[in-house]
């Protein structure tokens, strides 16, 4: 087997039109899995990711993490003390920690998740994005190399560095049209750029050392576990509370949502069974406004959980908008839909549904992630923003 696809790699710049091969195209063994390396999977998508492997497959999983602010090893439920997961908590800046790790376990499969992915925070610390998401990628990116190099037959064949990216490295949409591999890069925060940034050292990784790699470009997920820092389980720990519910702008940015569980069933998808150097890009075919999915979090608040003093809607407030705010995201995921057969499970209201029902079912675990951090970033994020005049 060869270690590039016959075919040429999807890259954005390659402007090859994505067609049909089928799963005769796939090029690797899904029986010879045994041990996959995670990183960043005591997050909100790692942690999805990682319990879905544990509880549909026989593998191994290596948790590597650093545990900052956004993990919470509580979301990884049964999987935590399962015997084929095993939690090392490490920064993937630190190369001599991950050397050890892959010397220990000798992964055969690379899942790259660990990030700062808070784009307000992206706005008010950079920093800590560049260092994790560029310097800590190519960091692991180097120590993989050396793993897979000195790896020989069939191990080395099967080798695979999966990255884990985000629509938003492609900036934002107008009101028709929607991104796919082929759409150029044109990131606009700093957190965007730092995984455009990622994105691209994965690719030179390939193109010139011949990792195997595939990259995954997801758009906005959603369900259990997110830390509410994020739109919708802030919106509705903060409806709960009875506080106002910040809408930036006009509320009328769309993102494409997807339920977190229908993206690790897809990263295990390409995992297993994506192209060498290929890209895919992932989402659910759900575009709303902000203010159609705040208005959606409160129609399902009101029918599990009425509040005597009205809607929750009426908690509604427009706030100042964010700098350089992307208009819209959309994802075309008909590659993926049509190469590696995946589709989302969960439709836009199945899945607010769920996660609205998670989160009311899971006080111990929200009250656990509502920290002194936590409100010290609500302070400094929503206090002194004006309503728009
Ligand atoms: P998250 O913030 O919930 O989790 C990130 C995880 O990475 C945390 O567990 C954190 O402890 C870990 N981490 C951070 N810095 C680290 C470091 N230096 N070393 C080791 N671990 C570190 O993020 P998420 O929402 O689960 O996103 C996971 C990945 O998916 C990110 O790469 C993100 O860019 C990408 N993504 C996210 C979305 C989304 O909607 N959330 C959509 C598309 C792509
Ligand atoms: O598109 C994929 C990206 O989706 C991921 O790469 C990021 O890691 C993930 O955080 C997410 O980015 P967004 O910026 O789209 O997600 P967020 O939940 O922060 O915001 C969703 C939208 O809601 C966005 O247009 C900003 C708006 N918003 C957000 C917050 C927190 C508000 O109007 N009010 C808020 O208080």
């Amino acid at each position: 087997m060869c270690l590039r696809s016959a075919r040429p790699p999807r890259w954005a710049d390659d402007r090859f039109v994505p067609r049909s091969h089928g799963f005769a195209s796939t090029l690797f063994n899904q029986s010879k899995l045994s041990c996959v390396l995670v990183t960043g999977g005591a997050g909100f998508i790692g942690s999805a990711l990682v319990r879905h492997l544990v509880r549909e497959t026989d593998v191994t999983v290596v948790n590597v993490d650093a545990l900052t602010y956004a993990a919470n090893p509580d979301s990884l439920q049964e999987a935590l003390h399962h015997r084929r997961h095993h939690l090392e908590r490490i920064d993937i800046c630190d190369a001599a920690a991950l050397q050890a790790v892959f010397q220990r376990y000798r992964p055969q499969v690379v899942v790259h998740l660990a990030a700062e992915s808070h784009v307000d925070r992206s706005i008010a610390a950079p920093a800590a994005f560049v260092r994790t998401n560029v310097v800590g990628t190519s960091t692991l990116l180097e120590v993989a190399r050396e793993h897979w190099q000195g790896m020989h037959g069939e191990a080395r064949q099967a080798f695979r560095f999966h990255h884990v990216s985000t629509d938003e490295v492609f900036g934002s949409l107008g009101s028709q049209g929607a991104f796919d591999e082929t759409s150029p890069y044109r990131p606009n925060s700093p957190y965007a750029a730092s995984k455009a940034a990622s994105d691209h050292l994965v690719r030179a990784w390939h193109r010139t050392y011949g990792l195997p790699v595939v990259t995954s470009n997801c758009s906005n997920n959603y369900g259990p576990c997110q830390f509410p820092e994020k739109l919708i389980p802030l919106v509705i720990l903060r409806a709960l509370a009875g506080e106002s519910l910040p809408v930036y702008g006009d509320g009328q940015q769309v993102r494409d949502w997807l339920y977190v569980e229908d993206h690790a069933r897809a990263l295990h998808t390409v995992l297993t069974r994506g192209q060498v150097g290929a890209t895919y890009c992932i989402g659910g075919r759900a575009e709303r406004t902000n203010l159609e999915v705040i208005q959606a979090v409160c129609a399902v608040l009101d029918r599990l959980r009425p509040d005597p003093q009205g809607s929750y809607a009426r908690l509604v407030r427009y706030v100042a908008d964010r700098p350089g705010h992307d208009r819209r995201y959309a994802i075309d995921p008909s590659h993926i839909e049509r190469e590696l057969g995946w589709q989302p499970q969960e439709s836009f209201d199945s899945g607010i549904e769920k996660t609205v029902r998670w989160y009311l079912d899971n006080p111990q675990w929200v009250d656990r992630v509502q920290s002194g951090a936590y409100r010290q970033w609500l302070e400094q994020n929503y206090a002194n923003r004006p309503s728009p005049t």
